[in-house]
């Protein structure tokens, strides 16, 4: 490729709005253009990048023996009224009506359309186990888009669906779409890790996220170096931090705290670790009838450490929680309680309320907790001596670093991570909800069991820049590269030997298969290597009548800050060891 033919168009500044690396540095190297809030146009350069993580994505899949079709992006509303999602989902999923007042939806994924297919073309356990995928644009009305093409509203994504006899075999197809997304990130050559994600319905060991390691990164990641644990703080398990209860010391103490609110503040008054006080929170659940009004209201009081964080999702797996909680209110709160937050706690309530402790809340004793009175804390509080045992214990605060590993082989550290890939077992919700079903060898109809897996194509692009990048711009890794080599000739427009040079060599790169850009703009040196820095090229060979007349290029690679001095007759084979390396 000549630059001339090409469209290369960089920046010196990125946008004001560009917060991280990746928008930047795309913006600049004119990879995306915006249009709308999280809508972009991908331009020529960054269109080759994305069809690099397509081409290694699409060659993966089907090596797994995924099946490659396309999905329409607007669909009817019907489907998603039999799956009830689009009763259902919030407003990320855009609806929109025709001309005929019919409501659509821009696909979000696309469970609703497979599913339809399978019911129709999946009649038997013999054509089973299957696995359909895509390569399609998604629509989700994000709350917050940001970061680019990062966190946008329109993206493109793989998503796989598998469909099977039974769960075993789900889960079969499970494993092999997850062996596929290694071999995939493998290639890509990012750093990432797959981290246990929470797994909701179903359970287990079924639901796992790709997560590119970057410190701008949105999701938390947990892993243990020690060990191959690794999970989102979603579903990293929290182990209780004392191994017993001790036995009670000095008899509980009503203590003044005054305008002391915070477990720290608390702690700091009275001179004790932050670790001897437990801080309560304050929930509450809705029973709906039908009609949907609300026909009882529960309040719970979860307590944890007060160094500890309350974690939703594990929350949210609690018997009595699981179909939604909120926070209760000011007036739910002093009803039982009698006091403002601030100064709550599980002893002296007004009215009885469900106590969930957290594993470590549940073995501490002579603990510091509110005392339900403004300005006062209970001290030497213990469990049975001076309060009931906790309704419930449960994990339900987020691990933090240096907890031991659940799997007992070391401790835990935390690294932030950008979500690229997602790969779980759905089981049979939508298989159920549209009535899809497969004869067995018995002749009777069953419900497939289906495995959804999604990789953010576009998010991916994003996600190698926050990982590789410096001062003068990208530093793609030869898989993702645009071009993986650049040549530069000093003097292209008014040199015979330079341009001659440079011409050849570019058809020798080609015919040996690498993905060459000749800049033959006649740029000045300086802003012809300042934009393919900022491109990120892996490799450059600079072109020049000096080294011409000894028969020698200068040849030098993104991450290097010296050109090497290479024979002209040597530099094809130099340069594909360069890009093997
Ligand atoms: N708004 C977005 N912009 C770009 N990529 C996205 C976006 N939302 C999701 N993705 C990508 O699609 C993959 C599959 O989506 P999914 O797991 O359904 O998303 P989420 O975890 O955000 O609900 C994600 O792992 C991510 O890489
Ligand atoms: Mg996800």
């Amino acid at each position: 490729m000549k630059a001339s033919q090409f469209f290369v168009s960089t920046l010196k500044e990125a946008p004001a709005d560009a917060e991280v690396a990746s928008h930047k540095l795309m913006m600049r190297a004119g990879m995306i253009k915006r249009l709308g809030t999280g809508i972009y146009n991908y331009m020529p350069m960054g269109l080759r990048v994305i069809r690099k993580v397509e081409a290694i994505v699409r060659e993966e899949m089907n090596r797994a023996g995924a099946v490659e079709l396309t999905m329409p992006v607007v669909q009817p509303a019907e489907l998603w009224q039999e799956s009830g999602r689009f009763q259902g989902m919030g407003p990320e999923l855009l609806r929109l009506k025709d001309r005929h007042e019919r409501d659509y939806v821009l696909q979000p994924t696309s469970e609703e359309a497979i599913t339809d297919i399978a019911r129709q073309e999946l009649r038997s356990y013999k054509q089973l186990p299957r696995n359909f995928y895509q390569i399609q644009t998604k629509f989700r009305d994000e709350r917050r888009p940001r970061f680019g093409i990062m966190r946008g509203r329109e993206f493109t994504m793989k998503d796989a669906y598998s469909f099977d006899r039974d769960l075993a075999s789900a889960v079969r197809s499970y494993h092999v779409m997850r062996d596929a997304y290694r071999a995939i990130f493998d290639r890509f050559g990012l750093k990432y890790r797959a981290v246990a994600a929470d797994s909701g319905a179903i359970g287990g060991d079924t639901s796992e996220e790709f997560q590119v390691i970057a410190d701008t990164g949105e999701d938390a990641i947990v892993y243990c170096p020690s060990s191959d644990y690794a999970a989102n703080m979603e579903a990293a398990e929290g182990v209780a931090l004392i191994a017993a209860r001790g036995a009670a010391g000095a008899a509980l103490a009503k203590t003044p705290t005054p305008g002391k609110s915070t477990c720290a503040d608390v702690a700091a008054f009275l001179g004790l670790p932050l670790e001897r006080t437990v801080k309560s929170l304050v929930l509450a659940t809705d029973q709906v009838t039908p009609e949907g009004d609300i026909a009882k209201t529960s309040v719970w009081l979860l307590l944890l450490r007060g160094d500890h964080d309350m974690n939703e999702v594990k929350v949210g797996k609690i018997a009595g929680l699981k179909d939604g909680f909120r926070f209760a209110t000011a007036a739910e709160i002093d009803e039982h309680f009698g006091c403002k937050p601030g100064y709550l706690g599980p002893i002296g309530l007004r009215k009885p309320v469900r106590v969930v402790a957290d594993r470590t809340v549940a073995n501490m004793s002579d603990f510091v907790c509110g005392a339900n009175e403004p300005d006062f804390h209970f001290t030497n509080a213990n469990w049975v001596r001076d309060l009931p045992e906790p309704d419930v214990v449960a994990d339900i605060r987020n691990v933090v670093a240096g907890d031991p590993s659940p799997d007992g082989k070391g401790v835990l550290a935390i690294d932030r991570g950008i979500e690229v890939g997602h790969v779980f077992v759905l089981g049979t919700k939508y298989s159920k909800a549209m009535n899809a079903t497969f004869l067995d060898e018995t002749g009777k109809p069953q419900p497939f069991e289906m495995g959804c897996y999604g990789i953010g194509v576009t998010r991916i692009a994003a996600a190698a820049i926050e990982q590789n990048h410096d001062a003068r711009g990208i530093v793609w890794p030869v898989a993702l590269a645009p071009f993986t080599v650049v040549l530069c000739p000093i003097g292209y427009d008014r040199n015979a030997e330079v341009k001659a040079a440079a011409d050849k060599l570019h058809d020798e790169l080609l015919a040996a298969g690498v993905d060459v850009m000749l800049d033959d703009r006649g740029e000045r040196p300086g802003a012809m290597f300042a934009d393919w820095e900022l491109i990120g090229v892996p490799q450059r060979v600079v072109i020049s009548d000096r080294g011409l007349k000894e028969g020698q290029l200068e040849v030098q690679g993104r991450r290097e800050d010296k050109a090497s001095t290479v024979a002209l007759a040597d530099v094809v084979a130099d340069l594909q060891v360069r890009l093997a390396a």
